[in-house]
């Protein structure tokens, strides 16, 4: 990955800029318009959120060690996204959330670029390991996070505050497995329960 962006496979993943806000909205809305069942937030909280939000979460994702967001465009359209931030109970940790590529994108490495980027992104950064949360019955996820290492480890867990109650498992990258396993901490970090972004990025 370069410093502004990595292509593989006629996709462009790059992160977002702070003047993106107006794409990340889009982004984040076909998203929940295609897949709400894979989301914690739903599309019409979002639909409703003021522009200052988007702009506030374009700027948190496009710099700095603690949030993230990546785009993937193909053909200069944007063709699938993924956000990272900080768990505020594991601050060694990074947590991907709101990973999505549009329909007509899926089966052609566009994940496994989001993945990769997010990756790079969090080992440069010097987080442990990186974690996220996925609904049990969602098998593509769940076996593409899987190809790149992520693994489970919990049962479902409900999130109480869901409206729909939806599930979720843990998955967890460990990142450095020597300084994992000499940090005693580290295990219950990264099984610390799920909590909503402040960045909203989930
Ligand atoms: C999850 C998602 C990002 C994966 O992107 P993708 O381009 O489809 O990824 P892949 O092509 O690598 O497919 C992932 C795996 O699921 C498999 N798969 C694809 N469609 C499937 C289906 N309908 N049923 C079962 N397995 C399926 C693929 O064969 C692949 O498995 P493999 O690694 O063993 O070959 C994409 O499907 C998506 O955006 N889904 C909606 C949003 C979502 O679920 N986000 C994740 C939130 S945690």
């Amino acid at each position: 990955m370069t410093r502004s962006g990595a292509r593989a496979g006629g996709v462009w993943v790059r992160r977002i800029r702070a003047d993106d806000a107006g794409v990340l909205r889009e982004v984040r809305l076909a998203a929940l318009a295609d897949a709400p069942e894979a989301f914690w937030r739903t599309y019409d909280d979002e639909v409703a959120r003021p522009a200052a939000d988007w702009e506030v979460r374009a700027r948190l994702g496009a710099s700095g060690d603690a949030d993230a967001t990546f785009l993937a465009e193909r053909d200069g359209l944007v063709v699938g996204s993924v956000s990272a931030h900080t768990p505020s109970a594991a601050r060694d940790l990074r947590e991907l959330a709101a990973m999505w590529v549009a329909p007509a994108a899926r089966g052609s490495g566009v994940s496994d670029a989001l993945v990769t980027a997010s990756l790079d992104w969090a080992r440069s950064a010097g987080a442990a390991g990186v974690r996220l949360w996925v609904v049990p019955t969602n098998v593509p996820a769940r076996r593409m996070y899987g190809r790149h290492g992520f693994v489970t480890v919990g049962g479902p867990e409900p999130v109480t505050d869901d409206p729909v109650v939806k599930v979720y498992v843990p998955m967890l990258l460990t990142l450095d497995e020597t300084a994992a396993a000499a940090d005693v901490g580290y295990g219950e970090r990264a099984f610390s329960p799920w909590s909503p972004p402040t960045s909203g990025s989930d």
